[in-house]
């Protein structure tokens, strides 16, 4: 009964390394400004974290945030798309993961601005912040409270 147990056991962890090494994270397609330096830090974190990314350098971020639905009152440095959801500005890689893995039927997150200390954003700074859930109609709620130091 003990080595059964065992063996199931041992079953289950392989199985369950064989899963999470076959679930690849889907492409994440950035659209930032050539010069945007904390856009880049942002790429990284989302590289660090497994994405794989896909920068388009662009002119104007805003009309790639118009086209994807998200309200310019949420605006930040960039924007970007990951199965078909919107994520604008420095949302952590953590929260994108989060909604992929509900499946939520909305438009995707955004956080607002650039808050010093989200990701992309490290320094000697950091402020509280919000990940916010972006709906269909553009109104929006709270998916995430981050505390700064
Ligand atoms: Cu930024
Ligand atoms: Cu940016």
């Amino acid at each position: 009964m003990e080595r059964r147990t065992l063996l199931q056991a041992v079953l289950a962890g392989a199985l369950g390394v064989h899963l999470v090494a076959s679930a690849a994270l889907p492409v994440v397609e950035v659209y930032k400004n050539p010069s945007c330096g904390c856009c880049t830090g942002w790429v990284k974190h989302l590289e660090e974290n497994g994405f794989t990314v896909k920068v388009h350098e662009v002119a104007n971020t805003s009309d790639y945030r118009a086209k994807f639905g998200i309200p310019d009152a949420l605006g930040s440095c960039h924007t970007a798309t990951v199965q078909g959801y919107a994520i604008e500005g420095h949302v952590p890689a953590s929260e994108i993961k989060r909604l992929l893995a509900e499946r939520k039927n909305v438009k995707g997150l955004a956080v607002p601005s650039m808050p010093p200390g989200s990701p992309g954003m490290e320094g000697d700074r950091s402020i509280p912040y919000d990940v916010l859930l972006v709906k269909t109609d553009g109104s929006y709620s709270t998916y995430r409270h981050y505390n700064g130091k």
